[in-house]
C-alpha cells in the first residue's frame, strides 16, 4: 500500500477500506508516514468526510495504536461519562458518587485541565491529601470495594490520537466531525469503558457553538460507540452560560457536596439526574430511566450519595471532613462582589469569557506549565432570566489578589442586562439513544 494512493482516493471522495485505515494509523504512529502526508489526508477527510464504517474503523485503529486499560477484574458494567467540556462543569464530581452509591462501578481515568478551570483531578486535589497516583491493582481494588476510584492518566493511551490531534491543531483540520468523534471515542474505549454516556455541550462556552453542530457530533459519537459494541448515548446540554453557580476548583467541590446533599443549583442537579439515569440504566441497575431517576433521588435524600463521596475521598487520602465542613477547603483571601450597574433581567452570561475571567484569577491554566490556585474563582448569584436591581451583586469573586480591575472589566463586558423579561435557556436540548 502507498500512502499517496490513499490520499488521492479520499481526495476524490472514495471510501477507505478497513485495512487501509489500519495501515495509515499504524504508519503514522510508527513514523513511517510523515506529517506532510498525514496533513494532506486530514484535509481530504475535512472536505470529503467519512462514512459510518470508516469512522468506526478509524476509532478502533487509534484505540489499537497503544495501550488499552484492562478493567475486566471489576465486577459489573463500567459506564463512563464524557463531557465535551464546559465552564464550571461540576457534573463528574457529583455523578461519580451518585451512581456509585447505586452499585454502578465508576472506574474513572481523568486529566488535568487547560484553560477555563481545572479538570476533574485538579478539582479533587482541592481536597487536602487527595491523590490519584495509585497503582492499577489498587485502583481496581478500590472500585470493587467502594464502586468508585479516580486514577491519573498513565500509560501510552491512543498515541495515534495524540499525534494526530497536535497535527490537526496546526493544519486547520480540528473542526471535522469524523475526526473529532473518532478522537474522543478512541480515548473512552482505550480507557476501558463498556458503555458511554456523552454530554455534548452547546453554546458560547462549548466546543460546538450551535445546536446543529452539536447534534451532528453527538450522533457521530453515538453511532461509533454502538457500531464498535459499546452502548453509547448522548445528551445535548446548554453551555451558553456556566453550569451551576461555582467556577473554580475548591468552589466546585463545595458545589458538588451541596448537590449531593440535595441543595445544589437546579441546572446542575437536573443534568446530573438526567445523565445519571442513563448511566444507571446502561449499567443494568434499573429497568427503566424512570426507575433509575427515582433511585437517584432516593440516594440523595437518604444520604447514601454523600456518604459514598466521603468514603471515596478518604480511600484516596483526602480529608473527608470537608464534606461536613467545606470551610476546610482552600479559602481565598478576598471576596469581592460585582454590583449590577442597572435594574433589569440578566440576558447573557457568556460562558467561555466568564471561564477566562476565572482563569485570570488563577483557577485555570493559561499554559500547561501554569500553576493553578485551587481556592479562587467565581460564584454566580444570578443566572440568565433572573431579575437584578442596580447595585445588587451579580456574583462573588474569590481572589488571592486585591487588584482585579481587568477581571471585573471582563466580567462586566460579558454579562448583559436588559429591560425586557428573558427566559432561562433550555438546559437539555436532546437525548440521543440507539437502544
Ligand atoms: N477533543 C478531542 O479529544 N478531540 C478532538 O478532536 C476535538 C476535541
Ligand atoms: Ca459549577
Amino acid at each position: 500500500m502507498r500512502m499517496v494512493d490513499l490520499i488521492e482516493k479520499k481526495r476524490d471522495g472514495k471510501e477507505l477500506m478497513t485495512e487501509e485505515i489500519q495501515f495509515i494509523i499504524e504508519g503514522y504512529t510508527n513514523n513511517s508516514i510523515p506529517d506532510y502526508q498525514m496533513s494532506a489526508l486530514t484535509m481530504a477527510i475535512y472536505f470529503q468526510g467519512m462514512n459510518e464504517r470508516e469512522r468506526a474503523d478509524l476509532t478502533m485503529a487509534m484505540v489499537n495504536s497503544g495501550d488499552t486499560i484492562e478493567l475486566s477484574a471489576i465486577e459489573g458494567i463500567k459506564v463512563d461519562k464524557h463531557s465535551t467540556g464546559g465552564v464550571g462543569d461540576t457534573t463528574t464530581l457529583v455523578l461519580g458518587p451518585l451512581v456509585a452509591s447505586l452499585g454502578v462501578p465508576v472506574a474513572k481515568m481523568s486529566g488535568r485541565g487547560l484553560g477555563h478551570t481545572g479538570g476533574t483531578i485538579d478539582k479533587l486535589e482541592a481536597v487536602n491529601g487527595f491523590h490519584v497516583e495509585i497503582e492499577n491493582d489498587e485502583f481496581i481494588r478500590l472500585v470493587n470495594q467502594n464502586k468508585i476510584a479516580v486514577i491519573g492518566q498513565s500509560g501510552n493511551l491512543t498515541p495515534a490520537d495524540k499525534k494526530l490531534y497536535a497535527l490537526r491543531d496546526v493544519t486547520g483540520t480540528v473542526n471535522s466531525i469524523p475526526l473529532i468523534a473518532s478522537s474522543i471515542m478512541s480515548k473512552k474505549i482505550a480507557a476501558g469503558a463498556d458503555a458511554i454516556c456523552l454530554d455534548v455541550k452547546t453554546g458560547a462556552g462549548a466546543f460546538m457553538k450551535t445546536i446543529d453542530d452539536s447534534r451532528e457530533l453527538a450522533n457521530a459519537m453515538v453511532n461509533i460507540g454502538n457500531n464498535v459494541g459499546r452502548k453509547t448515548m448522548a445528551v445535548i446540554s446548554d453551555m451558553s452560560q456556566p453550569l451551576g453557580y461555582a467556577i473554580g476548583n475548591a468552589l466546585e467541590v463545595k458545589e458538588a457536596i451541596e448537590t449531593l446533599r440535595g441543595e445544589g443549583p437546579d441546572d446542575l442537579t437536573e443534568l446530573c439526574l438526567t445523565l445519571g439515569s442513563h448511566m444507571v440504566y446502561l449499567a443494568g441497575k434499573a429497568t427503566s430511566l424512570k426507575e433509575a431517576r427515582q433511585k437517584l433521588v432516593e440516594v440523595i435524600k437518604n444520604g447514601k450519595a454523600l456518604e459514598t463521596f466521603k468514603v471515596f475521598l478518604k480511600s484516596q487520602g483526602g480529608n473527608s471532613e470537608v464534606v461536613d465542613d467545606p470551610s476546610k477547603l482552600p479559602q481565598a483571601k478576598y471576596q469581592i462582589e460585582l454590583p449590577a450597574m442597572e435594574n433589569g433581567y440578566v440576558s447573557e452570561i457568556v460562558a467561555d469569557e466568564i471561564g477566562t475571567a476565572a482563569m485570570m484569577l488563577g483557577a485555570g491554566r493559561a499554559t500547561k506549565e501554569s500553576i493553578i490556585d485551587l481556592a479562587v474563582g467565581i460564584v454566580l448569584k444570578k443566572k440568565i432570566g433572573d431579575y437584578v436591581k442596580k447595585d445588587e451583586s451579580l456574583l462573588t469573586i474569590y481572589s488571592n489578589i486585591e487588584q482585579i480591575e481587568e477581571v471585573k472589566q471582563k466580567l462586566y463586558s460579558n454579562i448583559k442586562i436588559t429591560k425586557q423579561k428573558v427566559d432561562a435557556p433550555i438546559l437539555i436540548h436532546e437525548e440521543i439513544t440507539r437502544i
